[in-house]
C-alpha cells in the first residue's frame, strides 16, 4: 500500500496538498487547467512524474486546450515529465481521442512503471541494506507508489530487510515533511537527517546504496534531481557507495544532450528566509534558491528505468532503451 496524491472524480481532479503534510491532511479540487497550472506552480502537487499526470488532468478539462497547454508548460521549468505529458495530450487531441481517458490511462501507465522500476531496483539491494534518499520520490511524487521510494517499497515486499535515511531536504523540507512521513505511513524503517549529516554517517559506512529520483536525464545520463543531490553523490563516490538514479524513461530528454542544457528553476527566496512561516534571517538578507542541480553521469552507478537497469556508457544505454 501508498499513499495516492492525485484523485480523479466526477470530472474533477483532487490534490492532496503537500504544502500541508504531514500535519494537515487537505485535498485541493481543481475544475479546470488555471487551476491545475496555480498547483503545480504552488507546490500543491510535486514530484516529476506527478505534475505530469496532474497536467494531463489540467488539459482533460481545458475548454481552449492550446492555452492549456502553454500555461501548464510554464508552471514550473525543470521537469520533463511535465512537457512529456503536455505533449502526449497534445497528441491525443490531434487524433480526436478521448483526453480524460488519456489523462487516465497515463495516470494508470505511471503507477505500473513504478512498479516495474520497483522490481529492477529491488535487485540491486542486498538481503539486507540500508538506503540513503533525497528530497521526495515516492508515492507522492508519482501517481502511486514512487520511484526512488517505490525501489524500497518492491525491496520490502520482497522480503528484504531494508532501512532508509531520509535526508530532510532544505529548503522545502520534502524529506523531513513527506519521505519520512510516507514511509512511516507503510512501516517502513525510516530515519530522518539533516542534510549536513550525511557525510558523517559515509564515514562511519552507514550506507550499501543512494536511490534518488530525477526530474530530467539528459541523454548523456547527466540528471537533475532536487538540490542538494550532486553532493549526496560526490559523497558517495568518495566513499564507494553505489548512487542509484530511479525514473521512468518518461524523465529522459534525448534532446537534452548534457546536463549543462537542463533549465535549473529559481524559486522564491522566501523558500530559504522562513522555515513555515517563521523568519529565520535578516531582512532584505541577497538569497539564491536553486531548486535543482545535476549530477553528472560519471557518478552515477546506474540509472533504474521501468524498461531495466541502464549502465554506462549512459549515452549508449540510453539510446538502445529508447529504441527498443
Ligand atoms: O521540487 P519538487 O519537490 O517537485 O522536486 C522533486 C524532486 O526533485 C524529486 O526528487 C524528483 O521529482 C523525482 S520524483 C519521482
Amino acid at each position: 500500500m501508498s499513499v495516492d496524491p492525485i484523485r480523479w472524480t466526477h470530472n474533477t481532479l483532487h490534490l492532496l496538498d503537500q504544502r500541508l503534510l504531514p500535519r494537515d491532511i487537505v485535498w485541493v479540487e481543481c475544475r479546470n487547467a488555471h487551476e491545475v497550472a496555480v498547483a503545480i506552480r504552488d507546490m500543491i502537487v510535486r514530484g516529476a512524474p506527478a505534475i505530469g499526470v496532474a497536467a494531463a488532468f489540467g488539459m482533460a478539462m481545458a475548454e481552449d486546450v492550446d492555452a492549456a497547454a502553454a500555461e501548464l508548460r510554464a508552471s514550473r521549468p525543470t521537469a520533463v515529465n511535465l512537457g512529456w505529458a503536455i505533449d502526449r495530450m497534445l497528441r491525443a487531441r490531434d487524433r480526436g481521442a478521448d483526453l480524460k481517458a488519456e489523462a487516465e490511462a497515463m495516470f494508470t501507465e505511471d503507477v505500473e512503471a513504478n512498479k516495474r522500476i520497483g522490481r529492477h531496483g529491488a535487485q540491486l539491494l542486498g538481503q539486507s541494506a540500508t538506503v540513503l534518499t533525497h528530497c521526495n520520490a515516492g508515492a507522492l511524487a508519482t501517481a502511486g507508489y514512487g520511484t526512488a521510494l517505490g525501489v524500497i517499497r518492491a525491496a520490502v515486499e520482497g522480503g528484504k530487510k531494508i532501512a532508509v535515511f531520509a535526508d530532510e531536504t532544505r529548503p522545502y523540507l520534502q524529506g523531513a515533511r513527506l519521505t519520512a512521513w510516507e514511509l512511516q505511513q507503510d512501516g517502513i524503517d525510516v530515519t530522518l537527517i539533516t542534510d549536513n549529516m550525511s557525510g558523517h554517517f559515509f564515514q562511519q559506512n552507514t550506507f550499501d546504496a543512494v536511490v534518488v529520483g530525477a526530474d530530467r536525464i539528459a541523454a548523456n545520463g547527466d540528471t537533475a534531481n532536487k538540490i542538494g543531490t550532486y553532493t549526496v553523490a560526490v559523497l558517495a563516490g568518495a566513499h564507494g557507495v553505489p548512487f542509484y538514479i530511479a525514473a521512468p524513461v518518461s524523465t529522459i530528454d534525448i534532446h537534452c544532450p548534457s546536463g549543462t542544457h537542463i533549465p535549473i528553476e529559481e524559486r522564491s527566496a522566501a523558500e530559504v528566509t522562513s522555515i513555515g512561516n517563521t523568519p529565520i534571517a535578516p531582512e532584505g538578507i541577497h538569497v539564491r534558491h536553486p531548486a535543482f542541480d545535476v549530477t553528472p553521469a560519471r557518478l552515477i552507478t546506474a540509472i533504474i528505468t521501468d524498461r531495466g537497469v541502464l549502465r554506462p556508457p549512459f549515452e549508449e544505454s540510453i539510446r538502445n532503451i529508447l529504441q527498443g
